[in-house]
């Protein structure tokens, strides 16, 4: 194994930069909106806020820790850190088949992207704007992601840009990748958000964000903006505690996760403010529309508010696909090195081997993914496409059932010198909230996450 030669991230932006790539993408702007909608919009936002604070950060925190402290990759990380104890590493390979089953049907949903920019750029919307038919962009959307090859082009294409990144290694490819990107995403969707701020549409799509009814909230909205949170934040599966192994020992922990954590929730609600003025400002279009949101109401808006503008209509919508595509790629990297680094270190194979298996792997079952929307929708799984029983799995059971793990261990195992030396740095810095934070690492964090599931078997009913 190449303990010495692992790869670090040079600065603290880089950090910053490269785990708010991670967390910042599609979970974001397509799956976010998503889920707001269907789960009655602003009383879901507040709920998500809530797991954030009380589940999110501290099983972020408790990622960069076990990850800096041992500088592996998730699964050694917790064998290193526990030695001979009761299974705690079985939280790795737990995380790396959820990480590959996220890796395959993501990719799905970037290709999707990588073909919108493509067509946004042969200006197709605009001209197929032009026939004058009703929900041109539904049916647009609808025969493309059933169609078996092109999406299918799509999503091998957009793996093979991840594997281009990740096989350029730490600093070369992740960080600068995501120094250049994340700025630019950042300038673009401000720009897209005064735009659609400025439509119709603005005032219901407010309204919808920001005034809670709270009759709708039950325990499935609950479980839903549990698995938003941890999904968005990509936490659960040791991702980010494999980009925190490459951390320098000056990285400030807790500073850099309340970053990410604020970047992450910033950039899903201004998508929220993009999207929402964009549906109610088209007649007939719902927010419970589901995953087509991004895909069928945005074109729609860029049509209708730029109708006088031709060039603007054809610049937003190249520009914003464009950028979906980076914000997924520095995501899907974020997966795909979390597996990378697990074969490589705890099966020792070499690091260029193990990157092409991963995205052998993944190209299989992301095919299969994207097939089952379409010839492949007669095959399904507990009434669910391998598409949506991927998401399902791995949104809502996985990546908490990880995040209670971590907690459990945090809380419950991991030595509290250690947390302490993580925490400050060795001493160097100051720590106030060590009691919340080790209250909420055993208690909050592993109770809360517990009860919603058990109200979600029925064992228990809240609702
Ligand atoms: N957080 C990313 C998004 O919002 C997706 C993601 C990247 C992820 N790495 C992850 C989700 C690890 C869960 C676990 O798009």
């Amino acid at each position: 194994m190449e303990k010495n030669n692992r790869g670090k991230f040079a600065s603290k932006i880089g950090v910053i930069l490269a785990s708010a790539g991670s967390a910042v993408g599609l979970g974001n702007i397509w799956r976010f909106p998503t889920e707001a909608g269907e789960n009655g919009g602003a009383a879901f936002i507040l709920i998500y806020i809530c797991c954030i604070i009380l589940f999110g950060l501290p099983v972020m925190i408790a990622e960069f820790m076990i990850g800096r402290q041992t500088h592996a990759d998730a699964s050694t990380a917790f064998k290193k850190l526990a030695p001979g104890k009761i299974q705690w590493h079985w939280i790795g390979p737990l995380g790396v088949v959820a990480g590959m089953m996220i890796f395959s049907f993501y990719s799905v949903v970037a290709g999707w992207t990588l073909n919108y920019t493509i067509q946004a750029g042969l200006n197709t919307f605009n001209q197929m704007a032009g026939n004058g038919r009703e929900n041109v962009f539904g049916d647009y959307f609808n025969q493309f992601i059933t169609n078996p090859v092109w999406p299918t082009l799509c999503l091998a294409a957009f793996i093979l840009l991840t594997h281009y990144v990740v096989a350029k290694g730490i600093e070369k490819g992740i960080e600068r990748f995501s120094k250049i990107m994340m700025p630019t995403l950042f300038i673009l969707l401000l720009v897209l958000a005064g735009f659609a701020l400025t439509t119709e549409g603005a005032q219901e799509g407010l309204t919808f964000l920001f005034k809670p009814d709270f009759s709708k909230i039950n325990s499935d909205v609950i479980l839903s903006a549990m698995g938003q949170a941890f999904f968005s934040l990509s936490i659960g599966l040791g991702c980010l505690c494999t980009y925190a192994s490459y951390f320098r020992p000056n990285v400030n922990l807790t500073k850099t996760a309340v970053s990410v954590a604020g970047i992450d929730t910033f950039v899903a609600i201004v998508s929220g403010l993009i999207i929402f003025p964009a549906v109610f400002s088209v007649p007939g279009m719902e927010p419970t529309e589901g995953p087509s949101l991004v895909f069928v109401a945005l074109p729609n808006i860029f049509r209708i508010v730029f109708a006088d503008y031709p060039v603007i209509a054809y610049v937003l919508p190249l520009l914003f696909y464009f950028l979906l595509v980076l914000a997924s790629l520095t995501s899907t990297i974020s997966m795909h090195e979390l597996v990378t680094a697990y074969l490589h270190e705890r099966h020792q194979i070499s690091r260029r081997k193990a990157t092409y298996i991963v995205t052998a792997v993944c190209l299989f079952f992301g095919i299969l993914c994207s097939l089952s929307l379409g010839i492949g929708s007669l095959y399904t799984i507990g009434g669910m496409s391998l598409f949506d029983l991927f998401d399902y799995l791995t949104a809502k059971w996985m990546l908490p059932l990880g995040g209670l793990f971590i907690a459990l261990f945090t809380g419950w195992q991991l030595e509290r010198r250690i947390i302490w030396e993580e925490l400050t740095n060795k001493g160097q810095l100051s720590f106030y909230g060590f009691k919340i934070f080790m209250f909420l690492m055993k208690f909050v964090a592993p109770v809360g996450i517990l009860l919603i599931f058990l109200d979600q078997l029925n064992i228990l009913s809240f609702s």
